[in-house]
């Protein structure tokens, strides 16, 4: 006989905060999304996923993402819009564990960053993680170059516990193992 399955709590699929919506992917956003951001090795220099080279590859991850909110578990990532378009401008996803961990990713297009927008909605979704009876722990991790993503951890109230050493391949960077930061906010 198989162990119960245990019901994790399910994030929303769509939110919105002050400047921002979110929204889960959709098929046809493969070139929105490519031309926004994942096209770009400036962005993927500290991510553990390359920049496309082409649209089709970025198409197929998108399916999975929306099989994933399909079936409501694994990595769930939203796309960010700002708020009143349609047109993404960066991504955020989590992945809720059995055991109470959120852990959360996010990267956004070049030409909107240091607007305080990653923060914005990180912290709305590390408040909606440590809502939830289920989950005790909201965490991230980042490249110990990654002053940026550092910052944007911060903001959204987590406070840094370590360093994971040789945690991360980065491609962009090279194949190496790389040491990351950890941050966490716990209740
Ligand atoms: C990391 C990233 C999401 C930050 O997004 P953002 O919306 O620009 O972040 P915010 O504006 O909320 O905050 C960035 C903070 O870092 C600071 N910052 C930005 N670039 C910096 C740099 N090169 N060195 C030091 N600090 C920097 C900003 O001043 C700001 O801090 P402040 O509010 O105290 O002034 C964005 O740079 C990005 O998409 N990078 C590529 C993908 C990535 O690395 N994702 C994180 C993976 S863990």
């Amino acid at each position: 006989m198989s162990a119960p399955r245990l019901l994790l709590p399910r994030p929303p699929a769509t939110f919105g905060t002050a400047r921002l919506s979110a929204r889960p992917p959709r098929e046809d956003d493969g070139p929105a999304v490519f031309a926004a951001y994942a096209n770009d090795p400036e962005v993927t220099r500290y991510l553990v996923w390359p920049a496309y080279e082409r649209v089709e590859p970025l198409t197929a991850f998108l399916r999975d993402c929306i099989a994933a909110w399909e079936k409501g578990e694994g990595h769930l990532a939203w796309l960010l819009c700002l708020k009143g378009t349609d047109a993404p401008i960066g991504t955020l996803g989590v992945t809720v564990s059995p055991r109470g961990r959120a852990l959360f990713g996010y990267a956004l297009g070049r030409k909107y960053w240091g607007h305080g927008f990653a923060a914005e909605a990180l912290t709305h979704v590390v408040d909606w993680a440590l809502a939830q009876p289920a989950i005790f722990r909201a965490w991230a991790f980042c490249d110990v170059e990654n002053t940026a993503s550092m910052r944007v951890m911060e903001k959204a109230g987590m406070t840094r516990e370590g360093i994971l050493r040789r945690w991360q391949v980065c491609p962009t960077l090279g194949p190496e193992l790389r040491d990351c930061c950890v941050y966490a906010k716990v209740r």
